[in-house]
């Protein structure tokens, strides 16, 4: 089997709700690699959570930062790194994603999204009008983007266990 170095950096991209960080937990522990969320380096980065920057600076400040904070992380060791879901749709991101990692799409159908990120605080996003309206508005545009990604896996209603192992299958 593979040593965990020679997985290189593998990144997480796919909407919210999509399973991002609790599956790439799962996925570095079963891979011994180090697990990085991209959202809480930038919280740590700004000193402020991601509400109150785009609330003070504007969704475009964030994704410079988001940019930056990614770029980096994409310099440093093996890891598996979680990005919101709106990093892999800014082309520069993605450029420095494609070149430095192996990119993999959270594929999750919209009901199980919207059920996942429902009643819950901290995504500016979906802090106006109906969240189902929101996400199928936002799959429509990122879903094209997302599938330019190294590898597609499909991360249903199952468990964590599940989805870890359907990427470990597909690496
Ligand atoms: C965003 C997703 C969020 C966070 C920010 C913007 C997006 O991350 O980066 O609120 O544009 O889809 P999660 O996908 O981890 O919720």
């Amino acid at each position: 089997s593979l040593t965990a170095s020679s997985h290189g950096i593998i990144v997480l991209v796919g909407l919210m709700g999509a399973g991002k960080t609790t599956i790439g937990r799962r996925l570095a522990s079963r891979l011994g690699l180090d697990f990085v969320d991209a959202d809480h380096e930038i919280e740590r980065a700004a000193g402020c959570t991601i509400a109150e920057i785009f609330a003070r600076h504007g969704e475009p400040a964030f994704r410079d930062g988001e940019r930056r904070v990614i770029q980096r992380l994409l310099q440093g060791a093996p890891k598996v790194l979680a990005t919101g879901g709106g990093a892999f749709i800014d082309a520069q991101t993605r450029g420095l994603v494609k070149k430095h990692a192996r990119s993999i799409w959270l594929r999750c159908p919209l009901p199980i999204l919207v059920k996942r990120v429902s009643g819950r605080t901290g995504r500016p996003l979906l802090d106006k009008g109906n969240v189902e309206t929101t996400l199928a508005t936002l799959q429509a545009q990122r879903h094209p983007i997302y599938a330019e990604a190294d590898i597609i896996v499909d991360c249903g209603d199952d468990s964590v266990d599940h989805g870890a192992q359907r990427i470990i299958e597909a690496l």
